[in-house]
């Protein structure tokens, strides 16, 4: 028997917060950023938009809008130095790997913005943030596969910047396909936050303490990186080319229902989501765009996967214990069409949550009533007891 311990009900968790930034309706499916449905964000805005958004509370007007592009397009650079971190890694590690790594290693270079106490420093590591996640994922993808870096070309909106800077090579000209571009866009808009998700939270919990900004983001990378997580969209994938045709979809609803075998439907679930999830359904009309686009509409792996939450949708344990698709399920399908090797999908979350984290974490170190967070536990543990010498332990 265990010590006895009565919790104390008079405790409140720190790790719960107060935010302005995300609204998300489990039962009705629905996400509001600063109050506009991902829908019409996604239909009608671009990404740095919602990123002015997420950052500032409101839409930009036009020349807010110019400002802000500006001065993220002026950032894209990362310093030359930084190269040097890339080569440190063995060719074959994981890209997130490799990103927890260098972004980490951003705090070591950026002294002039790491003091959180002075807001135009804040102001300048979220544009930093923000504007050179996506120059050091396509870095970490073209050392991944031994082909030289690119440099951004700040004559490209965002989106089409990554793409070229991730496909295009010195040898040959590169022109960027503008439907991909704009699939690319409203992917990161899809990704950009979620409320108090598992990443942001570490994020949150991680700069309570006053730490680096840079350091902060990078655990966060780290905490997205779980399969649970932001991995779920490479699982999801893996999981689409195991069942491999339709027929054999069944035995895998089988296995996920089975409490002794550890299969889940990845991309299925949501501790949120008891109901669809709004950026699952934009992401697949996104995944026909592409598939189209790029001259494969019959995709196999869409076909099990349209299947698959066909037949989930109408079994009972899924309904019971309302399980739909989330945002990873259709993602890897359309990130594979993109040509990215699905060992890059959590990477391109992370380029796009950054902004999430990174709004997550001004709002909490603006906040003047912050402290410290100091989630606490229930202790299940021994009651106090003496010491007892090694002689005299049998
Ligand atoms: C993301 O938090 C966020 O907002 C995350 C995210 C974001 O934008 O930041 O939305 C991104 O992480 C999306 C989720 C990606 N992960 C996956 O797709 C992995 C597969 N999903 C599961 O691992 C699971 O659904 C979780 C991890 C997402 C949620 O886990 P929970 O909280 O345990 O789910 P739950 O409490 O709603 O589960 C209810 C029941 C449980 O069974 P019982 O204990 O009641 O018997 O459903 C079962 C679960 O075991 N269940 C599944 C299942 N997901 C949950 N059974 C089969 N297949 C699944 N996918």
């Amino acid at each position: 028997q265990t010590g006895a311990f009565t919790f104390d009900p008079g405790y409140t968790s720190t790790a719960s917060c107060e935010s302005k930034i995300t609204f998300i309706d489990g039962d009705e499916g629905m996400l509001l950023h600063r109050g506009y449905p991902i829908d019409e964000l996604a239909d009608n805005g671009d990404f740095l938009e919602v990123c002015y958004l997420l950052l500032y509370g409101e839409l930009p007007t036009k020349a807010e809008k110019a400002d802000f592009d500006y001065r993220v397009t002026n950032h894209t650079m990362v310093h030359e130095q930084m190269n040097r971190f890339f080569t440190g890694f063995r060719r074959d590690a994981h890209p997130m790997a490799v990103m927890c790594g260098v972004v980490g290693a951003m705090s070591a270079f950026y002294h002039d913005s790491t003091d959180i106490t002075d807001p135009r420093q804040r102001m300048i590591a979220s544009l930093r943030m923000i504007a050179k996640m996506p120059t050091i994922a396509a870095m970490a993808y073209k050392y991944h596969i031994g082909q030289p870096f690119v440099y951004p070309k700040n004559d490209l909106d965002y989106a089409s910047n990554f793409l070229r800077m991730c496909f295009s090579v010195p040898c040959e000209a590169y022109e960027v396909n503008t439907v991909l571009a704009r699939a690319m866009d409203k992917i990161f808009i899809l990704h950009a936050d979620h409320e108090q998700n598992a990443s942001t939270s570490t994020v949150r919990l991680a700069g309570s303490s006053g730490a680096n900004p840079f350091a902060c983001i990078a655990a966060g990378i780290a905490c997205l990186w779980g399969p649970a997580h932001g991995g779920a969209n490479e699982a999801a994938l893996n999981m689409l080319a195991e069942i491999g045709t339709v027929d054999r979809i069944p035995e895998f609803i089988d296995r996920a229902k089975d409490k002794n075998d550890p299969f889940r439907l990845m991309g299925f679930g949501h501790r949120v989501y008891k109901n669809y999830d709004p950026r699952a359904k934009i992401m697949q009309k996104t995944c026909h765009e592409v598939l189209k686009e790029v001259g494969n509409e019959d995709d196999e792996l869409l076909n099990v996967a349209l299947e698959l939450e066909k037949i989930a949708l109408t079994d009972e344990y899924f309904i019971e214990k309302k399980l739909y698709p989330n945002v990873d399920f259709y993602s890897g399908i359309t990130l594979k069409a993109l040509g990215f090797p699905q060992e890059m999908f959590t990477v391109l979350f992370a380029v796009a949550r950054t902004v999430g984290w990174i709004a997550q974490w001004k709002e909490m170190i603006e906040d003047p009533n912050q402290r410290i967070g100091r989630p606490r536990q229930l202790y299940t543990g021994a009651e106090k007891r003496e010491f007892v010498p090694i002689d005299r332990r049998g």
